[in-house]
């Protein structure tokens, strides 16, 4: 039953985790999953199945992943292991198109202790360039009707790659059975944003072009990436965070007012506003790289892959035509931060003297998020001076709240069936659209040093505003 003392009532559910001793399934997903016992937040009746490779048995696995929850939490201990470990399969030898190896009889037994109508849900946790053998795999062997299926990110890692994963999906799989993560949009603070703009008059009255002069989506990151380095020159931050989490934040800031709050609506209007991203211009996007990037081990001595990240992206609909979305991301910066900012314009009444940014309303995305909006006040005393002050509203802190972290809460809405904080193909569709002139004419990357702000040439993008985040230095 859940913590919050309601109901429950999810269909009984075979989760069939793949790549399930990898380092994803041992960071991310099964610490999630029995995040989700711990809340009472899984179905009454559930099997989890992982599949690899190698030859295990389910008592193997279960210390599998106890380790991996004494490794990456939450401890077993603090929640309801017993009755947890006693779910968990292994089907070992692999699962090809050719070969299912133990997994389809291990799913057989599943249905049969839960019953034949239990809900199927295949979890690919896996390298990207896995997924296409994998979805055939499924197709193959009769596992793929009425399941539901999610991919990692990246789904697709070029324009091309892109379409042709979506082809194999789309011959095995309905749209409505794909759920594609992009843990941003699970984040709390992402979810505030169409909370806090649609329950409150306050934001909802102002959020256009008429009272919002520019929107910056700023996530400087202070980590490195040595410990993945293979990965990443491959990627860069353009495709690891650019076209993706940063393109969907900024789709959640500027999507139209969803028909209702239902699934499919926050679904629909999020992806449609894709549409008028404009696509990118060149000269609107500097690159970077940190200086000592090269000499981390697997980097080749001449890798030209970008650290850092900065573009102005605009968005031609009617409500933002001409607001600046400024989009911001990079490794070894001076902070970290996850911040979605709205500059208002300053006010035409008789106060001239408003800095260019003394009224921003902002969302933290770090963690359980806040609300921040900065606003000019009297500074109290004799005179009647200004000075910005900020009203912050931390999200963990709004009554009855129990934040979850991302993966928990959209491995919930897999389970639940809502897709509404999910990608589709259509609006990955766009996101390409929109990056491909960057795509085909790829801008200079600059150097710029460790514990900055990345290269200078990323503040004029900026304007008159500036970044609200730390100073782009040389
Ligand atoms: C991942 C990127 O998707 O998101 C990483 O691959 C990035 O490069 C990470 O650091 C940020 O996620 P989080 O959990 O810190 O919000």
């Amino acid at each position: 039953m859940p913590d919050d003392g309601t109901t429950n009532d999810l269909t009984p559910t075979v989760f069939v985790l793949y790549g399930a001793t990898g380092d994803l399934a041992r960071r991310m997903v099964l610490p999630a999953f029995f995040e989700l016992a711990q809340h009472g937040l899984l179905p009454d009746d559930w099997r989890l199945i992982g599949s690899g490779r190698g030859e295990r048995s389910d008592e193997e696995f279960v210390e599998h992943v106890r380790g991996a929850l004494e490794e990456f939490g939450p401890d077993p201990d603090q929640g309801p292991w017993e009755e947890f470990c006693g779910r968990l399969r292994f089907a070992g030898g692999g699962f090809t198109p050719d070969d299912p190896g133990q997994l389809v009889d291990a799913v057989t037994d599943a249905r049969k202790e839960l019953g034949e109508d239990a809900q199927l849900v295949h979890y690919l946790s896996l390298p990207p360039k896995a997924f296409t053998d994998y979805t055939h795999a499924l197709g193959a062997h009769g596992l793929a009707e009425g399941s539901r299926v999610v991919y990692e990110k990246p789904f697709g890692d070029s324009p091309e790659g892109f379409r042709e994963l979506d082809a194999v999906v789309h011959s095995v799989f309905d749209e409505e059975q794909v759920f594609r993560i992009d843990h941003f949009l699970g984040k709390e603070g992402t979810q505030d944003l169409h909370v806090a703009r649609f329950a409150n008059g306050l934001f909802e009255h102002i959020w256009s072009r008429e009272h919002v002069a520019q929107v910056q989506i700023d996530v400087p990151e202070d980590l490195d990436v040595a410990d993945r380095a293979d990965f990443y020159d491959a990627t860069g931050a353009t495709l690891d965070m650019l076209v993706t989490h940063l393109f969907q934040v900024a789709a959640e800031v500027a999507m139209e007012p969803p028909v209702s709050f239902s699934a499919d609506d926050i679904l629909s209007a999020r992806e449609s506003v894709l549409k008028h991203f404009r696509p990118l211009a060149p000269e609107d996007v500097v690159l970077g790289q940190f200086e000592g990037y090269r000499e981390l081990d697997g980097v080749p001595d001449d890798s030209q892959t970008d650290t850092f990240v900065a573009a102005r992206l605009f968005i031609d609909s009617g409500r933002w035509r001409g607001v600046p979305f400024l989009l911001r991301t990079g490794k070894r910066l001076a902070d970290k931060q996850q911040r979605v900012s709205l500059v208002l314009h300053r006010p035409k009444g008789p106060v001239h003297d408003v800095p260019p940014n003394g009224n921003v309303i902002s969302l933290s995305l770090a963690g359980a998020g806040s609300l921040d909006v900065d606003i000019m006040a009297k500074r109290p005393g004799p005179d009647l001076a200004m000075a910005p002050a900020r009203v912050s509203l931390d999200l963990s802190k709004v009554p009855g709240g129990r934040p979850l972290a991302p993966y928990v809460s959209l491995i919930h809405d897999v389970l639940v069936g809502d897709r509404s904080l999910f990608t589709t193909s259509e609006g990955l569709a766009q996101t390409w659209r929109a990056l491909q002139p960057v795509l085909d004419h790829r801008p200079e990357v600059h150097p710029y040093a460790p514990g900055t702000w990345g290269p200078v040439a990323a503040s004029a993008l900026a304007g008159e505003h500036g970044w609200l985040l730390g100073e782009t230095e040389e």
